[in-house]
């Protein structure tokens, strides 16, 4: 069935007076197939972008921009395990299981660079979840999969069309921004991804318990979470604990490995953040207002918060374009899910200005039933298990308050250290709402 709200949301905006279209996706996450792939709906994805390549916007110029974390290799395994030593075949492995298990989603790239206009082109900005996208060999692998077409465009973190700047958000959040000019390191002879602690942390610590927590990271309101799951929370810091005060530094040590950056109280943070605390990102807003005020756009678009949003910087306009990957509200004490919309925008053009936007929210297809537990409780049996390995959890969690005290007073002198960022409000400006513009 093909999707009709494009003909009705076109009639919303300027008619005929726009000569260009830009449509901005972020957060799709597409994964590795199974229970744990966040966004197992690409014939509908696909479907959705075809839908814009016949009637009214045939022969309009279209950017399709696919604004970060579009491909979750965060959460995609490798040989069964998450390395953190991400080299260029780490990265095609991963890639390669991920479009393997998509092919939805590369014919309608193939449909949108081969369209009989020729003015369609897609582009993709690097996420968290999808860095290796910066890997030369990534972007040669996708463009042969998109049809070899030289209308597939890769831009590292960000991407300028005319007065219009889009970034996926990441680099503005403390827990993932990467230096774009140290973006690679050399490790043992080999080339790397110089992934950011939060990342290292995640993939060695919070990744391989993914298989059984993997619902949880989907779910809001976190609060509610936290209050009905204590279980999964212990877990993951008692994990954290065990990392940090064993593995870390073996490794640390003896492989003398550049990526182990962080501290306990860092890796805390992190684990808090990706399980039991709210929000589950945020922007630093320091760096936000920079990024607002130096560079001359009107016009700026951001992903990773996986809210829907609109908001003004005196007379420039922010967009957050929400999330396409499959996430639910609970309720009911954790027996019922019920499906966010998936969000996204369409920006037209006229002359290189804006002359209309519209925020578009869709509900997804349901995921097959076998493939979705019955409640969130299903899995705290096995999570009770792994928390049965840790006897003395509460003679940890006092080697972790001392710890943090230390780190505390030992502050930026920490030679391992990097600093921690107080969390900030993620708009500019005190949103003027929360719908699109
Ligand atoms: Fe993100």
């Amino acid at each position: 069935m093909r999707h009709t709200a494009r003909a009705s949301s076109l009639d919303t905006v300027t008619g005929s007076r726009y000569d260009r279209v830009l449509l901005v996706f972020s957060d799709i996450e597409m994964g590795s197939g199974g229970d744990i792939d966040d966004f197992p709906h690409t014939p509908f994805l696909g479907e959705l972008l075809s839908s814009y390549l016949d009637g009214p916007l045939s022969e309009k110029p279209i950017d399709f921009v696919f604004n970060g974390d579009t491909f979750d290799l965060l959460k995609t395994p490798y040989g069964g395990t998450y390395p953190h030593h991400i080299t260029s075949d780490v990265a095609l492995a991963k890639v390669a299981s991920i479009s393997g298990r998509h092919p939805k989603f590369f014919e309608a790239i193939r449909d949108i660079v081969n369209h009989p206009s020729g003015n369609k082109s897609v582009h993709f900005i690097v996420g968290n979840h999808d860095v290796e996208l910066l890997f030369p060999e990534v972007q040669d692998f996708l463009k042969v999969l998109g049809g070899g077409n030289d209308r597939i465009l890769f831009h590292g973190f960000e991407m300028s069309l005319g007065k219009i700047h889009i970034e996926h958000g990441s680099q503005l959040d403390p827990l993932f921004h990467i230096d774009p000019d140290k973006a690679f390191v050399q490790v043992g002879g080999k080339r790397m991804l110089n992934i950011s602690w939060a990342m290292v942390a995640l993939l060695d610590v919070y990744m391989p318990l993914h298989p059984i927590l993997y619902l949880y990271d989907r779910l809001c309101p976190k609060e509610l979470l936290l209050q009905l799951l204590p279980e999964v929370k212990d877990l993951l810091l008692a994990k954290g604990w065990r990392y940090w005060s064993k593995d870390f530094w073996r490794e640390l040590l003896f492989i003398k490995d550049p990526l182990l950056k962080f501290n306990w109280t860092v890796l805390k943070e992190t684990m808090k953040r990706f399980t039991t605390s709210n929000p589950n990102v945020y922007l630093n807003k320091k760096r936000l207002k920079k990024i607002l005020d130096s560079k001359p756009a009107e016009l700026f678009i951001i992903g990773h918060l996986h809210e829907q949003g609109s908001y003004y910087h005196g007379k420039k306009r922010l967009l957050q374009s929400g999330c396409i990957r499959d996430e639910y509200f609970i309720s009911d004490d954790g027996k019922t899910f019920t499906p966010k919309l998936k969000s996204f925008y369409e920006v037209f053009l006229k002359d290189q200005h804006v002359v209309g936007i519209t925020g578009r929210e869709l509900q997804g297809p349901a995921r097959p039933p076998e493939s979705f537990p019955d409640s969130i409780f299903d899995m705290v049996p096995k999570v009770k298990e792994l928390l049965g390995e840790f006897e003395d959890l509460k003679r940890m969690e006092k080697q972790q308050e001392k710890q943090e005290k230390k780190e505390q007073a030992q502050g930026k002198d920490g030679n391992l250290v990097p600093e921690l960022v107080e969390p900030a409000d993620t708009g500019p400006d005190e949103p003027e709402n929360n719908s699109s513009g």
